[in-house]
Formats: C-alpha cells, structure tokens, sequence
C-alpha cells in the first residue's frame, strides 16, 4: 500500500519532493488551539494498515514537539502499521553531558521521548560529539544518512580550483569525504566558557588562485564560521563559500555573514532557509526506499 506521509508541522519544500519522489499519498491532519493553550488533534487520513512517515524537521522544535508525538500516538491508536520518523535535522544532540552538577542531559530525554512514540528515526548528520553512534540515546532503529556526497558534487560542480577548510577537529570525519581529490585542511577551536571561540590555523602554503571553501555541520550562533573567515584575510583575498549541513543562523548571524565579504553561503534544505542550495532528497529517499517501503 502506498505511504502516508505527514509534513509537520508545516508543509515544506523538502517533504513534498520526499513524498513526490516516493510516490507516497499526504497526510492531513489538522491541530487547533483550545482556548487554553492545550492543542486539538485530529487526523484526517485513513492509516489503518499504513506504513506512515512523518517528516519533521526538529528545528525549534519546543512549541510543537508535544503536538508530534499526539500525532506519532494517533496514528499508531488508529492502527497504523508503523510510524517512522524523518528528521532531517535532530534537535538536543548538543546537550549530551552533565557539564555542571544539576543540568538536565536533555539529548537523553528526548531520545526517550522519541523512542517511545516512533518505529525508527532517519536524520542526516546528527552532532554526534560524545556519544559515538545514536544508539547510546535511541533505543529504536536509527539511520544516519550522510550529506558528504551531496556537498562534494555541489563543490565540484560550481567551484574553479576549491581548497577546503573544516573549521574545527570534529569536521575533519567528513571534510576529506566532501573535498574527495581536492586539497583540505582542518582548523583547530576551542570554545571558552563564555561561548566565545578561539581558532588556530595549522601552516598553510600559498592559497593563491584556489577558492577557500568552508564547511561545516552546522551554522548556528555563525561565531565559527565568522572568526574563521575573518582569519582567512590573512592568507587570501578570495573571498571564500560557507557550506553548512544544518543552517540554524541564530540571531542575525546569516546578515553578518553575508556582510563579511564572503562570495556564496550555501546549505542544505534540512532546515529551510534563504541559503538553501542543496536538496536532500535523494540520499532521504534512498534511505527510505532501501529500509522501510
Ligand atoms: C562544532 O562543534 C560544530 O561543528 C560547529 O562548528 C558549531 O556547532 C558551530 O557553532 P556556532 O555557529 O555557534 O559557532
């Protein structure tokens, strides 16, 4: 039988071509307001038998989490057959030690939380900073799907003579997986207490004539990406392209950026965002087809 797939908590680009590319029939259903604050639900497809999907991009996710996981529990109350959970970007993986007595470890609990409501989880490169794989917080199957491919065509399919920069030790797993043939180096961060970032640069020979091409996980305070392409300046007068997997842009980081005389800023759809270049559909769909339908 066909999918069902659920674009919560509102349509998006991404979702439709999933559910294009799949071929799989939309789901409705409407969520209302009680007059005090609590939420109404109700689905509007028939899901008995259904293999349904939800797609939810878990990117500021605390005004409607409650609400998906009503809907998660609806759909399986209505006999769906299971109820998967596509998460382009996953939320609360940064919490993911008790760095000071009486912090909450808030990557845990909603991986419960997650665990208990859905069959399965794909996300696309998840922070995995301490915990080495999802299934130390998940106990549902998970997928991780890499954009690495994705980021290597649209470097190599847009960028003359590209010289790639991760800005920090732990972009280095997949920054040599995105520069593939083309020279890379790797920064070094550390951030202090206060947030702020301190980034040194290892030697690097003449960069002349290449075009620098950062790339990160994620883009969220922008501090990294900042402070590194300020440093830059003293190798290049190229201005360099910013990729990002995840495009947070917290605050008015994107206008910051965009103002630092940078030539392209470039992410991928796993949150919607004006620098959305980079679609991925095809590794959700890939993941999907081979796994679950
Ligand atoms: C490092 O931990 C990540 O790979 C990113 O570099 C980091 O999350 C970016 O954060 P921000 O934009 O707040 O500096």
């Amino acid at each position: 039988m066909t999918p069902l797939i659920f674009d919560f908590p509102h349509p998006s680009i991404l979702g439709t071509h999933v559910r294009t590319e799949i071929g799989g029939d939309e789901g409705k259903v409407s969520v209302l307001p009680f007059p005090d604050g609590e939420s109404f639900l109700r689905v509007e497809s028939s899901v008995e038998g259904r293999e349904v999907i939800i797609n939810a991009t878990l990117f500021n996710p605390n005004n409607w989490f409650l609400d998906l996981l009503f809907l998660a529990d609806t759909l399986k109350a209505q006999g769906a057959n299971r109820v998967g959970l596509l998460a382009p970007y996953l939320a609360y993986m940064r919490q993911d030690k008790v760095f000071h007595p009486g912090e909450a470890l808030t990557s845990k609990t909603f991986a419960d939380l997650i665990s208990t409501y859905f069959d399965y989880l794909i996300t696309v490169d998840p922070h995995l900073h301490r915990y080495h794989s999802l299934g130390e917080i998940y106990s549902i199957p998970t997928t991780i799907v890499q954009a690495a491919p994705l980021l290597s065509q649209w470097v190599q399919s847009h960028v003359k003579n590209p010289f790639l920069i991760g800005p920090d030790g732990e972009s280095a797993q997949w920054v040599a997986e995105v520069a593939k043939t083309f020279p890379f180096i790797v920064l070094n961060k550390v951030r202090n207490k206060d947030g702020h970032v301190a980034i040194t640069w290892p030697t690097i020979n003449n960069i002349n004539g290449k075009t620098p091409v950062f790339v990160d996980d994620i883009i969220s305070s922008g501090g990294t990406m900042l402070q590194a392409v300020e440093q830059l300046k003293s190798f290049t007068d190229t201005p360099p392209i910013c990729i990002a997997i995840h495009p947070i842009f917290a605050g008015n980081s994107y206008q910051e950026l965009q103002k630092a005389d940078v030539q392209n800023i470039v992410s991928c759809n796993s949150i919607p965002h004006p620098s959305n270049q980079i679609d991925l559909t095809p590794i959700l769909v890939a993941a999907l087809k081979q796994l679950y339908i």
